[in-house]
């Protein structure tokens, strides 16, 4: 697999095969992916692998959780800005209507929608989660570092025949997931990442996702 085929087959997989994942590949991945770039060199990712029980555990207590706080509690940072409007707030809308469209659930059906979400938890089915921070200091270029290092873990996974989906809905209850993995209070929860093997034929794995054409994003000058 070339890059371009890792990058153009990754998608967000929301519905995994029951297959289990071996350590060890887990572990040349994230191997390979420590030579992401970061801003001075600062690394500046962390991260907790979760499966087995483990995972069970973590899944029952983050779903009685959401069930006594559904709109989130003690988020540490804001999931999206207040402030999201024109292109940028089209195309949260749009994703979330085409995957809800996708597995066939209406405009209107709350309930559907919600247990639609819920499956987060489950990690969509997947046995294995990578949760992520980072220390509670770090700013915008380290942010944007973890992101970097996150999408090379998502394509070295790619390589190794693995999906993903990265789970920032983890961080609707940032400090109770840092309680539950252990971590200190000098530092920030970032997102969740299910990691497994995809369902090739389920409609939530097979729907469009559009890009914008880069000139709506991006200028050339000079040329
Ligand atoms: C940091 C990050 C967090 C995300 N969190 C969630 C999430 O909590 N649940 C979910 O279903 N998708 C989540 N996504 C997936 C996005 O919706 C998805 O990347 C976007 O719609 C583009 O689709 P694609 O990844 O399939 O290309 C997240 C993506 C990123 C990069």
């Amino acid at each position: 697999m070339n890059v371009t085929e890792a990058v153009t087959s990754r998608r967000s997989i929301r519905q995994f095969l029951d297959k289990p994942v071996d350590k060890s590949i887990l572990e040349r991945v994230l191997e390979t992916a420590q030579r992401a770039p970061s801003g001075g060199n600062t690394q500046p990712w962390n991260a907790v692998v979760v499966g087995g029980d483990a995972l069970k555990d973590i899944t029952a207590k983050i779903k009685a959780k959401a069930a006594t706080a559904p709109m989130g509690e003690n988020t540490e940072y804001a999931i999206y800005p207040r402030e999201l409007d024109g292109r940028y707030e089209e195309q949260r809308r749009a994703v979330g209507k085409d995957m809800f469209q996708a597995v066939g659930l209406e405009r209107g059906d709350k309930a559907g929608r919600i247990a639609q979400m819920a499956k987060n938890w489950d990690s969509f089915g997947a046995p294995v989660q990578l949760f992520t921070y980072t220390k509670k200091y770090m700013g915008p270029p380290q942010w944007s570092d973890m992101g970097m290092w996150l999408q090379t873990v998502m394509l070295l996974l790619r390589e190794a025949g693995l999906d993903s989906c990265p789970q920032e809905i983890w961080a609707m209850y940032g400090t109770y997931m840092r309680e539950l993995l252990g971590i200190d209070d000098d530092h920030i929860f970032f997102c969740g990442m299910a990691i497994g093997y995809r369902d090739p034929d389920a409609a939530i794995n097979n729907f469009d996702v559009p890009r914008v054409p880069i000139r709506d994003a991006i200028e050339f000058r000079g040329f």
